[in-house]
């Protein structure tokens, strides 16, 4: 159930065809070539999306996991660089694309382009369902993404706060 401290601010009927626009543009973008495609899905946050994405896609592509480790109590955006679990897929040779609920900072996304590139991928591009510029720090192409926001806490569609709210089928931002 969402809480009276939020307010929707993407419904699943648009969040369901903002997702089918991206996998064309993702089919549109890959299918022609034939070519390997590797899509890496971030946890926990992109699953609901990524699930939705995949199915939205005629693109046969590869799928894999990372996880970044947690944030600890001290721990700021810029140290959160490594991963609690790795991809088990080679990508060498093939085209990656990362997929995320949400590009804030950038210092995520940085570091997994990074380490990916490091490993002799033929690309690697990056999408994310939010966005969100308010905060960046890191200047970051954002090759492919559902909806460019400014800033707000958002929660819902796999994103959470404190680990809740992950389940709900809407977007809804948090009220201060
Ligand atoms: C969120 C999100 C990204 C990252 C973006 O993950 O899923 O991975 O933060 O932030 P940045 O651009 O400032 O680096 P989080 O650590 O909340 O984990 P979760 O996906 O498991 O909720």
């Amino acid at each position: 159930m969402p809480s009276e401290h939020m307010h929707c601010l993407f419904d699943p009927q648009t969040i369901a065809s903002r997702v089918r626009e991206l996998g064309a543009a993702i089919d549109q973008a890959y299918g022609q070539a034939g070519e390997p495609l590797v899509l890496i899905c971030v946890l926990k946050g992109a699953f609901i999306f990524f699930a939705d994405l995949i199915r939205s896609m005629q693109t046969p592509v590869e799928l894999d996991f990372v996880r970044m480790a947690s944030y600890g109590q001290q721990t700021t955006r810029q140290e959160k660089v490594h991963f609690s679990k790795d991809i088990e897929v080679s990508i060498q040779g093939k085209h990656v694309l990362i997929v995320e609920d949400i590009v804030d900072t950038g210092h995520t996304m940085a570091y997994l382009k990074k380490v990916f590139d490091a490993r002799r991928p033929a690309s690697v591009a990056v999408c994310s369902l939010i966005h969100k510029i308010g905060r960046r720090e890191v200047d970051l192409d954002i090759d492919f993404y559902g909806f460019r926001l400014d800033k707000g806490f958002i929660v819902g569609y796999g994103l959470d706060c404190a680990e809740a709210y992950r389940q709900l089928d809407a977007i809804y931002e948090l009220e201060e």
